[in-house]
C-alpha cells in the first residue's frame, strides 16, 4: 500500500522539470494524478528534459510505472479554463486531495527587469503564470477539499521571493513569488479549520533542463560556481524538492501549515 493510495493530485506545469518529479513521485505513493500543463510535451523545448523522458509523456511515464494519470492541457492563468481542468478531474476520480500549484516562471532577463524599470506586460504576464495561477488553482480545488473535510495544498514560491537579487533585477518574478508566500499564510488561516493544510516551497537553484540551459549561461554568475554559495557546496536536484513535497502532501506533515520551506542548501544570496 502506497501511503497515497486512494487519494487524488493535481500537479500544474508537470510536463517537466519539478513539476514533472512532483508528479512521479505522488503517483509512486499510489495517488491518482492529473498532469495539467499548457503544454503536455514542454520537454521537447529542452534537450536535458527530453533527454530524461522515459516515455512520450509525464502521463505516459506514470502509466508505463503501473501508475494512474491523466493529462489536462491548461493555461493557469485562464481561471475558466482552470475551473474546468479542476471539474474533469473531479468528474473523472471524484474527489481532490492534493494539489501541487508549481506552475510559473520568469521570462526577460535580470538585466532587463530591474526593480525601477519593470516593463508592465512583463509584470503582467509574470504575475499571471504565478500569483493569479496559484490562486485560481486554489478557488478551484478549495470547495471539493472543504466538502472532502481536508485536503493538502502546496504552492511554490522562489528564494527569489525571499531575498532580493544583488542587482535588483528580476524584480517583477521575485515580488509574484513573495506574494505566493504571503498568500500561502492567509491560505491557511481560511483553510485550516476545514482541516486543509497549506505549505509554501521556495527553491533555490535546481538543475532543471531549463535552468542549466537558459539561467545559469546568461546570468551575470555564469563564469561563477553558483555552488560556492551554497552550504552544501552542490545545486539541487529536482528529486531535493520532491522529497520536500511528499512531505507536505503526506501525513507526515499532518500538523504543519502555513508554512515557507526553503530547499537551497543553505544558499547565501548575497555576494
Ligand atoms: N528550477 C529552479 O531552479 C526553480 C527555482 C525556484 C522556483 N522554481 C519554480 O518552480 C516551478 C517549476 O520550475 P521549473 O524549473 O520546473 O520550470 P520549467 O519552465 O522547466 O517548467 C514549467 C512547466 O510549467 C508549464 N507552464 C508554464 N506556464 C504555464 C501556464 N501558464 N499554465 C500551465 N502550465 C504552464 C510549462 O509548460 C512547463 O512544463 C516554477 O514555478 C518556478 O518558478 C524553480
Amino acid at each position: 500500500m502506497g501511503k497515497l493510495n486512494g487519494k487524488v493530485a493535481i500537479v500544474t506545469g508537470a510536463g517537466r522539470g519539478l513539476g514533472r518529479a512532483y508528479a512521479r513521485r505522488l503517483a509512486g505513493l499510489g495517488a491518482k494524478v492529473a498532469v495539467a500543463d499548457l503544454n503536455l510535451k514542454s520537454y521537447e523545448e529542452f534537450e536535458a528534459e527530453a533527454k530524461a523522458m522515459t516515455a512520450d509523456s509525464t502521463v505516459a511515464e506514470i502509466e508505463a510505472a503501473g501508475g494512474s494519470a491523466i493529462g489536462i492541457e491548461v493555461d493557469v492563468c485562464d481561471e475558466r479554463a482552470v475551473n474546468a481542468m479542476v471539474e474533469r478531474v473531479v468528474g473523472e476520480w471524484g474527489r481532490v486531495d492534493i494539489l501541487v500549484a508549481n506552475a510559473g516562471g520568469g521570462r526577460g532577463r535580470p538585466l532587463d527587469t530591474k526593480a525601477s524599470t519593470l516593463d508592465s506586460g512583463l509584470l503582467q504576464l509574470v504575475t499571471a503564470m504565478n500569483l493569479f495561477g496559484t490562486v485560481y488553482s486554489v478557488n478551484a480545488v478549495a470547495p471539493h477539499m472543504k466538502r472532502q473535510k481536508g485536503g493538502k495544498i502546496v504552492t511554490v514560491s522562489s528564494v527569489a521571493g525571499l531575498a532580493p537579487s544583488v542587482d535588483g533585477g528580476y524584480a517583477h518574478y521575485g515580488a509574484a513569488k513573495a506574494a505566493i508566500a504571503h498568500y500561502t499564510k492567509y491560505l491557511a488561516q481560511d483553510l485550516g479549520p476545514h482541516g486543509i493544510t497549506v505549505n509554501c516551497i521556495a527553491p533555490g537553484t535546481i538543475t532543471t533542463g531549463r535552468i542549466v540551459a537558459m539561467v545559469m549561461p546568461g546570468s551575470k554568475d555564469a563564469n561563477t560556481n553558483r555552488a560556492d554559495r551554497v552550504a552544501l557546496r552542490r545545486l539541487g536536484d529536482v528529486e531535493d524538492c520532491a522529497k520536500v513535497v511528499e512531505f507536505l502532501t503526506t501525513d507526515l506533515s499532518d500538523y504543519v501549515t502555513g508554512v515557507v520551506i526553503p530547499i537551497d542548501g543553505g544558499l547565501v544570496r548575497s555576494a
